[in-house]
């Protein structure tokens, strides 16, 4: 697409009578190329921006987006924003969860009385319920469900923290992308289609606006980490109110970090959404392809880097604060190898796309060579490290890397147990990262980004340090925790991530349904069954915790938030899953026969197979 057009993207989202939409919301296009006069607005953004508050500066990015000026085959268009009753402007959060339309003012007023839910007792609109205890599950049915946000009137999204008691919300009151994927994975389950469809397309919406932190625009392609509906006021009319999205795509977020798993986990629920429901006119639609394809491109665009995995800031991900995880995290990996997957897939074959397509092939094979052979990290391995030598310059290199073997760290010399492996945290020129991180090695069995022997070495490996990993709650995020010198060095002294807190090795039961779906598919679903009986003991009436903090995760995290919708989430899938293991299909990825032919012939092309360590010539030392 030329840099001067830009795409409108046009929701099918069924909406409320009481909203006012455009009229090409009734006869939506599914793309349409403009060009716009005046697109450049980042000058005027940053010159002005002290004037301009956060909420009219968003305003006038959306009227930028579906200005009344841009002419579309003749026609004018107004607004897309829909003009709801009056509310009171000043923000709440609880106010985001309900439908614009009035419906809501009920569960509202629930809301506001809502009791704390004790151990399942709460009934679907938050009273206690009189005949006897609820199931925990249908405590978490009823606490999702409360977590849902609207706009206008259609379900978009879920909050990510719905702890009424909390003094500081900080942006807990949004939806976040990565956090929305369990709840639209159990929407998904329980055959309630039209709020993950409404994510899907919404969410591409904001992909396209632009977006911008101290003049400085990235990447075209970017989706955001979370957004928030928001209700204004309609500008000349005092008595109407209107809705208007609110993206942030790091320019607020603590730390500025850039959500490079956002569009990745939309792709690959876009694809969850097709496999379950059947329906693939979403992902056939045009702007959806787009969509994929400029998230593809924003990933397979060239740069400095030598190696296939993507490389990326501190903080992209899950773990969205300075935690020594920049560079080539595993989780990123995971995650990228899974959406080209998933892309793969869906993607329409068009003559414009031939050269993507292979680029994306290409990558897929590099990347899970790449992966498979340096990430893993097993007891021989270990060994096979402790006697590198090093300074080998030649192309035949067995250290390719430049490992010093003095980087082994003690702990993991005992703690590797002696079947079973896992891929390591991160790769980089004279650094291993040998911390295990949970997220990226499950969804590497999950994706097929790791062989299947590999994959059930993990779960052997989560089986072996059962006592490490889960403890009392499943699961840490990482193992082990930073402490000391290293800790103050690598999170810059973070208060949040002290030892075995929060993303440093804390317990986060969110992770519940990564386990599930990996260890469904490698056919031992009991290593799953046996985490979610233990979190039953306590989640409920922990309050459904954020994070877990201590050793073996034995206290509520310091400052966990209550009531978090991806622990609600995440508990409800793995029990879903657990009941119906067919269903994890949606989610799962085998890897197909041309890969593995690729991938062998790579294997055998492998200089490190073909020559043992003997026959290693002399390295010339530079
Ligand atoms: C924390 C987590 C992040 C999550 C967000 C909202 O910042 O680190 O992964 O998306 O909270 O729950």
């Amino acid at each position: 697409m030329a840099a001067s057009e830009t795409v409108l993207r046009v929701p099918l989202a069924s909406l409320s009578p009481s909203c006012y939409l455009a009229s090409f919301f009734v006869n939506p296009t599914p793309i349409l190329s403009l060009k716009p006069a005046g697109r450049k607005r980042r000058g005027l953004r940053c010159t002005n921006s002290h004037e301009v508050s956060r909420v009219s500066n968003n305003v006038a990015r959306e009227t930028m987006f579906h200005s009344p000026n841009w002419d579309l085959k003749g026609k004018k268009l107004v607004s897309t924003r829909c003009k709801c009753q009056k509310h009171d402007v000043e923000e709440n959060f609880r106010s985001t969860l309900l439908p614009s339309d009035g419906l809501g003012s009920e569960l509202k007023s629930d809301l506001d009385e809502m009791p704390l839910p004790v151990n399942g007792s709460l009934s679907s609109n938050g009273n206690v319920q009189s005949g006897g205890p609820k199931s925990i599950e249908d405590e978490a049915w009823d606490l999702l469900r409360q977590s849902i946000v609207y706009y206008c009137g259609s379900p978009i999204g879920t909050i990510a923290a719905n702890d009424p008691n909390s003094t500081s919300v900080l942006n807990y009151d949004q939806v976040f992308i990565r956090d929305f994927i369990p709840s639209g994975i159990a929407f998904l389950l329980k055959g309630e289609y039209d709020i993950v469809r409404n994510f899907i397309l919404y969410t591409l919406q904001l992909q396209s606006w632009e977006k911008t932190m101290d003049c400085h625009s990235p990447g075209q392609g970017l989706m955001p980490a979370s957004f928030k509906v928001k209700t204004v006021p309609l500008d000349g009319d005092d008595s109407l109110t209107e809705e208007v999205l609110d993206p942030d795509f790091g320019e607020a977020a603590i730390g500025r970090v850039a959500p490079v798993d956002s569009g990745l986990w939309w792709i690959i629920l876009l694809r969850a959404y097709g496999k379950c429901t059947g329906d693939l006119s979403v992902q056939e639609r045009v702007d959806v392809q787009t969509g994929i394809k400029m998230i593809l491109k924003l990933c397979l665009a060239d740069g400095f880097d030598m190696f296939p995995t993507l490389l990326v800031t501190d903080g992209s991900c899950m773990i969205d604060r300075r935690m020594g995880i920049h560079g080539h995290p595993l989780e990123i990996q995971a995650l990228f190898y899974s959406a080209l997957v998933c892309a793969r897939e869906m993607l329409t074959p068009e003559d414009g796309s031939a050269d993507l397509i292979r680029a994306l092939n290409n990558r897929l094979v590099a990347l899970s060579f790449h992966i498979r052979e340096y990430y893993w990290l097993d007891l021989k391995k270990i060994n096979e490290i402790y006697r590198y030598q090093t300074e080998e310059y030649s192309y035949d290199a067995v250290n390719k890397f430049n490992i010093y073997p003095d980087q082994i760290p003690s702990w993991l010399v005992d703690f590797m147990p002696n079947r079973g492996g896992y891929l390591l945290g991160n790769l980089q020129p004279a650094h291993m990262d040998f911390r295990f991180f949970s997220l990226g090695n499950l969804w590497s069995i999950v994706s097929s980004l790791a062989t299947n022997d590999q994959s059930h070495a993990i779960l052997d490996f989560v089986e072996a340090k059962w006592a490490e990993l889960v403890a009392d709650m499943p699961f840490k995020i990482c193992y082990p925790a930073m402490e000391g010198e290293e800790w103050r060095i690598i999170t810059g002294s973070d208060p949040k991530n002290t030892p075995w807190s929060y993303h440093n090795g804390g317990a986060w039961p969110t992770l519940l349904w990564q386990l599930t779906v990996a260890s469904i598919k490698m056919g031992r679903p009991e290593i799953a069954e046996k985490a979610v009986e233990l979190a039953e003991r306590r989640i409920a009436i922990d309050k459904w915790p954020e994070y877990y903090d201590t050793k073996r995760a034995r206290f509520i995290g310091k400052q966990a938030r209550l009531y978090q919708t991806w622990s609600i989430a995440g508990y409800l899938v793995a029990k879903l899953l657990l009941a119906n293991p067919a269903a994890a299909k949606f989610l799962t990825s085998e890897e197909d026969s041309d890969l593995e032919n690729a991938f062998s012939c790579m294997i055998s092309a492998n200089p490190r197979k073909t020559r043992g360590r003997k026959k290693a010539q002399q390295p010339f030392i530079v």
